[in-house]
This record gives C-alpha cells, structure tokens and sequence, in this order.
C-alpha cells in the first residue's frame, strides 16, 4: 500500500476523526516505529510501519468497502463543501466508513451511479487513464443529432483540451428512447435540470423537439459529455449515467446507496489492476 498522512491512518484504522486524529498527534500521543511523532506532515507505509496510539499498536482494517449511490440532482460530488452545498457525503454513510471517497465525479445537475471506496488502489486504478473503463451517459439533447454528428462523437472530437478517445453514441429510438425518458424524466432532481430550461412548458417543448442519445466514453474530463455534446450543436438538457464498467445502476431507488457484492467488486478489481 502507499504512504499515507499519520492522520489519515488513524482515522481509517477507526482511532478518532482525521481532526481528532491531528489532537491525539500534538499531543504526543503516537509512535511510530517506537519514535514519537507530533509533527503534522508525517508519513508511514501501512503494513511497513509499526503505529501506536498511547503505546498500543493500530492496524488498518484489511476490509475494504465499495458502494454505489443512485445520485440525484443537486448534490455536489465532494465529501465536504466549504460553500455549505448539498454533497455526496450526506447520501452515504461517510462517517462510518473512514477515508470512503467518491471514484471520480459526476456534475452536481447530472444524476446517476456513482461509485464510492475505501480502497485508494481500486479508486485510482479506475480512474487511471490508461485502464479506458467505459462508463455508459444517457442524454437529453436539444434538437436531434445527424448521421454525422454521430460519426464525429465516434471518431474523436477536439475540445478545448485536446482531442476525446473514440467513443460511442447512438440514438434512442422506441424502447430505449422511453427506457431513457423514464430514466431521466421520472428524477425528480432531473427534472430540476429541465426545470432550468424554463419550466414546465418549455420542457415539454424541448422534449418534443429534442431526443435521447447514449454516449460511452472511455476517458472521463471535466463535463466531458456535456462539452461533446455542445460541440456537435445540440446541448445536453438533462444527464445521467448508467453505467460504470459492468455496474448498472438498476433499479436503485434514487438518492440511495448500497454496498457492492464480492462479485462486483471483484470486476471492478479486474477492470482497476
Ligand atoms: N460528463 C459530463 O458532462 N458530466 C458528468 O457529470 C459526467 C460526464
């Protein structure tokens, strides 16, 4: 495992809060390889170094945890927002799980799976670049998109940084268009981004006029579908993600969370390494 700040191994080994934790280091209260440590910065290598707390030694938990929440609008993706926001954090049980974090971020008007962790390797490895875990966007669009807007969202477009990995979009026609309609248009916090287009006329209105369009990316920049989609000419009214590698958000009640099985996480584990 990496190193980790003194305070963050104590407080995901359970001692106390990351700030209580920081209390107990001033206080000279903590060893580490038999030294007394009080300064903030310091590091240990989990497994490596020997930790103790008023001379008892503390182990992290080798348990790991891996959620996923049905995000609903309105909620910042952070686990504390100094602006006093809605945040991820209040959906999940956050202070039982020391050191949980949201696995990348979805926009605080998209909906959908979002994956949280305590397993830092896990949560990384999804994100690393070079491991291209494809996650699944349902859109509102306005307007439709053409045979070759399709083709240039598939080829790869140029954004304002740099050029996106081929990804893959398709209309929604039928079954899927109403699968998608539903989706979107039955959250009430969906609705709230419609509801931002002008009310409940106007979202009528872009309804009719506009269509149901999947996109899967491979990469995940900031408002990435959201920029694409922009780029093509037809902005996204409302978004939701689907999916995250072979984890579908299902028929997860909205703003609820729940802890993955030993399968899933171990594709997620295969998908990360
Ligand atoms: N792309 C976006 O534009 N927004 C999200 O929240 C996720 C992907």
């Amino acid at each position: 495992m990496d190193e980790m700040r003194l305070q963050k191994y104590l407080a995901r080994a359970g001692v106390a809060s990351r700030r209580h934790a920081e209390v107990v280091i001033s206080e000279g209260r903590v060893t580490v390889n038999g030294a007394v440590v009080s300064e903030m910065g310091a590091k240990v290598r989990p497994g490596a170094d020997t930790v103790a707390v008023d001379g008892e030694p503390v182990v992290l938990p080798a348990e790991t945890v891996t959620f996923m929440l049905h995000k609903p609008a309105g909620y910042v993706t952070t686990m504390s927002d100094p602006q006093g926001r809605p945040t991820v954090a209040e959906l999940v049980d956050a202070s039982a799980y020391p050191g949980l974090f949201p696995v990348g971020r979805l926009d605080a008007d998209t909906t959908g799976l979002l994956l949280f962790t305590t397993d830092g390797e896990l949560g990384h490895g999804l994100l690393h670049p070079r491991r291209h875990v494809e996650k699944t966007y349902l859109a509102l669009v306005e307007g439709r998109l053409s045979e070759s807007d399709l083709r240039r969202l598939r080829e790869g477009i140029v954004l304002d940084d740099g050029l996106t990995l081929p990804a893959g979009a398709r209309m929604l026609a039928g079954d899927d268009a109403r699968r998608a309609a539903a989706l979107i248009g039955s959250d009430a916090g969906a609705s709230g981004q419609l509801q931002r287009h002008g009310g409940k006329r106007a979202r009528s209105a872009l309804e009719k006029h506009g269509s149901y369009v999947e996109v899967r990316l491979r990469e995940g920049r900031k408002r990435q579908v959201r920029r694409m989609l922009e780029a093509v000419g037809h902005p996204v009214i409302a978004l939701h993600r689907e999916a995250f590698g072979p984890l579908e958000v299902g028929d997860l009640p909205r703003g609820d969370a729940r802890r993955l099985t030993d399968a899933e996480v171990a594709a997620l584990k295969a998908l990360a390494s």
